[in-house]
């Protein structure tokens, strides 16, 4: 079933992926409900769109807080209606062995990507369904196709992620609401700036994935909008990378874990 532009949820939308999403589908006539916690990004953002003769509105949210994000999900509801698309892009967390990351940080991994999800996702799922029509699009990451070393909490929380993805679908199958989990490799966002300690955990096998761009990930995003597929890898040696993992996965997690840091 085609989509239309009509109204789309994004989290995550002050920065990187999101932001670039957030941007893509307002230049094609989207109107934009923004959510993450910087509410000057937010507006900055919003007013950026507005310029250009978009629409948003903004929704200044911790998004691992499911009342807040219910409490937003029905403001778009009642300011415009209910959205045809949500954008899961919020995420963050430090890349650490298990012992060395403190209580605080693995409850915020657990926060966003994973919780932000599973509550945006129901806040909107009811309309969808009722719609018989929608799209939830998962922002995944490469450690939940195999980790890596001293990246423990952050790669729990995108198989968190990943596994919320695949109960949706086997919930949605005939629904008309369809659920992708789209993954990319290292992205030129703010993320290793945010989140410092972290790039020094990429394993060396890694270098031989191209670096996207946040607007290269919002076109392939904009793509499973257009034409959904439930999972998708970008670029395509990480797809590359991926199809090892299934087909030979002791192999590939060896190569990973070998190319990677050690304690
Ligand atoms: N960058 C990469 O190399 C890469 C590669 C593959 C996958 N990914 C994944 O893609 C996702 C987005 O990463 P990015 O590269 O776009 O990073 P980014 O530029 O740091 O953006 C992260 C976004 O998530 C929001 N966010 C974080 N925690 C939140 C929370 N609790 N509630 C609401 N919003 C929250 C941030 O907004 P506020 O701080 O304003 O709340 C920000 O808008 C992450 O899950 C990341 O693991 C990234």
């Amino acid at each position: 079933m085609v989509i239309g532009q009509g109204v789309a949820v994004v989290t995550g939308a002050s920065s990187g992926i999101g932001r670039a999403t957030t941007m893509a589908l307002a230049a094609e006539g989207w109107r934009v409900a923004l959510l993450a916690r910087r509410v000057g990004r937010l507006e900055a953002l919003a007013a950026e769109i507005a310029g250009a003769g978009g629409e948003a509105m903004i929704a200044a949210v911790d998004c691992a807080d499911g009342a807040a994000v219910a409490a937003a999900a029905d403001r778009v509801r009642s300011v415009w209606a209910p959205p045809s698309l949500l954008v899961n892009s919020a995420g963050a967390g430090v890349w650490r062995f298990l012992e060395e990351t403190r209580h605080d940080e693995i409850d915020a991994m657990i926060g966003a990507p994973y919780l932000a999800a599973a509550h945006a996702s129901r806040a909107f799922l009811g309309d969808m369904i009722a719609a018989g029509r929608g799209r939830l699009i998962h922002v995944g990451s490469p450690a939940s196709i195999i980790p890596w070393p001293g990246a423990t909490a952050y790669a729990a929380s995108r198989w968190a992620l990943r596994g919320l993805h695949e109960a949706l679908r086997q919930d949605l199958r005939g629904t008309g609401v369809t659920s992708s989990l789209v993954t990319f490799g290292e992205v030129s966002s703010e993320y290793f700036a945010a989140n410092p300690g972290s790039r020094q955990f990429i394993p060396k096998i890694g270098g031989l994935i191209p670096v996207s761009t946040p607007e290269r990930c919002a076109e392939v995003i904009l793509g499973v909008v257009r034409r959904p597929r439930a999972t998708v890898y970008h670029p395509l040696a990480l797809a590359l990378i991926a199809w090892s993992a299934a087909v030979l996965p002791g192999p590939t997690r060896w190569l990973i874990a070998g190319t990677g840091r050690r304690h």
